[in-house]
């Protein structure tokens, strides 16, 4: 199909007499299937406004927002040719696989972001099943802001989906926040908002469900759906919750969680979560997912709509997902201790700060862009926080000593939380995003098993480019 499009647009410019510009093929040497990125347009906001001017991700002609969905068994290999048709260079990161250091899409450190024009190639094994998502890894605050996320899913390796207790069928819903003005184009002139990266960061005004506003979703009276929820915003955490369909959580980050009901659920930027729901019973009637936008008021941003014939007789009880199998438990009598201090930020700030080998003040810091520092160093990529031996575990007590929560995400691992802090985390729980409140301390715990350089920052892209970004190296 690709081959053919791209057949009618050589005709298409030849008619115009040699005076477009052809773009590449996107089939290159490697044989790879291509993912684009590429500017392309999407009816984000609702019917009535214009379609909004994006930056998307396609496999085939069209590129779509959320980026179209990468589906696989554990432990098969996702491959494709990254192609760049943007006017940027970029690179694709594969949020919470276990992946291999070279393939990791973290620009500048594992590879070097690919030109406009050019291509990379991504080859590795998913090994662990779960929900996952894949984005754009360099100037990532306007790359993920302009629409360049989709989501992975990884299906389990023994049958869930059917079984007793299990669902009968799954959703995935990608959730993102999207500032548009009134014409539902994407506010440009605010990649680099000091005043936004020193508070929450980036606040969108339009909040999309598999990038449509307000979209009703069929469910069938009494069906057990199981919903792969994806937070892909660029900063906005989200507090939601899924009233009348009784949800039980049963993984967090991919990762299995013994089913627990739950009242609501939060989502910083980055985490996934899947939640089992039991449609209505009632026909006719409505149930919705709502948003907490922040003042404490409800909001639905997707409806559930019942329809067609009652599914009867559930089992209350929700069955667990399979085990991974494939994580190490860490070894905490003996593990490396590490620690990591959040300073920065709106009504605290901090005095001083290493950037860019000197240490700087508070005014100098942020004329070059940075207001936030780990371990009293913004945006520190010239040497690594840590190294730790291969096999290892690291326990990484990480201190939150500013006004705002900051969502700590680690490359390349899963982590066990140690400590329950806040309502976000409970004790035990396996993720590899990580969300720490204002004034609390997270400790968490991983084997580090996977060699390499890893990234660790906050998934506030706003944090992440003012100063919330280091590096761990496992050799
Ligand atoms: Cu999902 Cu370094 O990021
Ligand atoms: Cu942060």
């Amino acid at each position: 199909m690709t081959s053919l499009s791209r057949r009618s647009v050589l005709k298409g410019a030849a008619a115009l007499g040699g005076t477009t510009l052809l773009s590449r093929p996107s089939f290159a040497d490697s044989g790879l299937p291509a993912l684009r990125a590429a500017p392309a347009t999407a009816q984000l906001a609702p019917a009535g406004y214009p379609s909004t001017p994006v930056w998307a991700y396609a496999t085939e002609a069209e590129g779509m927002v959320p980026g179209p969905e990468i589906r696989l068994m554990a432990g098969e290999r996702v491959r494709y040719r990254l192609v760049n048709d943007l006017p940027q260079p970029t690179a694709v990161h594969w949020h919470g696989i276990r992946i291999e250091n070279a393939m990791d899409g973290a620009a500048p450190l594992t590879q070097a972001p690919v030109p406009p024009g050019e291509g990379f190639d991504y080859d590795f094994v998913a090994p662990d099943p779960g929900t996952y998502w894949y984005h754009s890894h360099n100037r990532s605050t306007e790359q993920v802001a302009r629409g360049l996320a989709g989501p992975l899913i990884v299906e389990d390796r023994e049958p869930w989906l059917g079984e007793a207790g299990a669902a009968t069928r799954e959703l995935v819903l990608v959730l993102d926040d999207w500032l548009l003005d009134r014409d539902a184009g994407i506010i440009e002139d605010r990649w680099d908002d000091l005043h936004a990266a020193s508070h929450a960061g980036r606040m969108g005004n339009t909040v999309t469900v598999n990038g449509a506003a307000y979209p009703e979703l069929d469910i069938q009276p009494g069906e057990r759906v199981r919903l792969r929820i994806i937070n892909t915003v660029t900063d906005r955490i989200m507090p939601l919750s899924l009233p009348h369909l009784s949800p039980r959580l049963i993984a967090l980050d991919g990762h299995p969680v013994t089913p627990r009901k739950i009242e609501t659920l939060v989502l910083g930027p980055a985490q996934r979560a899947d939640v089992v729901i039991d449609g209505r019973t009632d026909q006719e009637a409505r149930a919705s997912l709502l948003l907490d936008p922040g003042n404490g008021e409800w909001a639905e941003i997707a409806g559930f709509i019942h329809s067609g014939d009652p599914l009867i007789s559930l089992s209350s009880d929700v069955r667990p997902l399979p085990a991974w199998g494939t994580l190490l438990a860490p070894a905490l009598s003996n593990a490396q201790r590490e620690t990591l201090l959040m300073e920065g930020g709106a009504m605290r700030g901090m005095r001083e700060a290493r950037f860019d080998g000197k240490t700087m003040g508070f005014r100098e810091l942020a004329a070059n862009g940075m207001v936030w520092a780990f371990n009293g160093a913004a945006n520190n990529m010239d040497e690594p926080m840590f190294r730790a031996v291969l096999g290892r575990t690291v326990r990484l007590e990480m201190t939150n000593r500013s006004m705002f929560p900051h969502a700590i995400h680690l490359h390349g691992h899963h982590f066990t939380v140690l400590s329950q802090s806040g309502a976000a985390n409970m004790e035990g729980d396996v993720r590899d995003t990580v969300l720490i409140g204002a004034d609390e301390t997270v400790e968490i715990a991983f084997v580090a098993d996977n060699s390499g350089q890893w990234m660790i920052h906050c998934h506030m892209l706003s944090h992440q480019k003012s100063g919330m970004m280091a590096w761990f190296e496992v050799a």
